[in-house]
């Protein structure tokens, strides 16, 4: 089974965006998809809750009280973390998942905060042994914004302690297309191509990323 933990710190930076669609894209490849809401907030339990029953399913599993049992069979879990996950709690969600998909915002807040988290997720026994790998993203980033830029160039150039480099993955964009297609309970991926073609162009690199071996830790 595929493992996949969407996860910052920070608040607000595009994980449950990133997780369900995610979801929707691994459901609509034909896999039997596991959408783990770890937030209390339950923002990707609500986005599932709207989703019409006619589209490929996507199993909700509410795991923000602890302990939960993914399916047997599964081919995909796809975890959306809370915000200000540190300490045991942050060991505990990383030891559970193959690879983590870190969203970044292009702000000087964000960066920072990034900046910080990468030093504590350097702390953890899973990252420095590489039983879990790291991708990044940059999520909202607006073209040739000074944000992008400088987040860019930490990106590109961060590594862990281990001297693995963090490899950063894709960079999506803003776009009132996530808003509509969630409001929906769909992905990206599942509404009409006309408007969100450069969207979805925009998640390949992530996509193959995730798809390749690259993303997964060494048996
Ligand atoms: N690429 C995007 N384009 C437009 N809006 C976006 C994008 N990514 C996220 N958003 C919007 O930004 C807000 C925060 O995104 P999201 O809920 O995905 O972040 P989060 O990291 O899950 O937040 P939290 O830390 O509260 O769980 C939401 O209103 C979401 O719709
Ligand atoms: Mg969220």
């Amino acid at each position: 089974m595929r493992t996949i933990l969407v996860l910052n710190s920070k608040g607000g930076s595009g994980k449950t965006t990133i997780a369900t669609n995610l979801a929707a894209h691994y459901a609509k490849r034909g896999d039997k998809v596991a959408l783990v809401d770890m937030d209390p907030q339950g923002s990707s339990s609500d986005w599932l809750y709207f989703r019409p029953e006619d589209r490929p399913p996507i199993i909700g599993i509410e795991g923000w009280n602890g302990a939960y049992r993914l399916p047997r069979s599964l081919d995909v879990a796809v975890i959306d973390a809370p915000a200000g996950v540190h300490g045991d709690e942050l060991a505990a969600l990383v030891k559970r998942a193959q690879t983590l998909l870190m969203p970044v915002l292009p702000s000087p807040i964000d960066i920072r905060a990034a900046e910080r988290f990468v030093e504590e997720l350097n702390l953890l026994p899973a990252v420095n042994r590489g039983a879990i790998r790291l991708g990044t993203v940059i999520n909202r980033a607006r073209e040739n914004s000074p944000g992008r830029i400088i987040l860019e160039d930490y990106l590109r150039h961060v590594r862990l302690e281990n001297g693995r480099r963090l490899p950063y993955v894709g960079v999506l964009r803003g776009s009132q297309n996530y808003l509509n297609a969630a409001e929906r309970g769909l992905g990206i991926f599942e509404v009409a191509p006309s408007a969100t073609a450069h969207d979805v162009e925009l998640w390949q690199p992530i996509l193959r990323w995730l798809h390749s071996k690259r993303a997964l830790p060494a048996k």
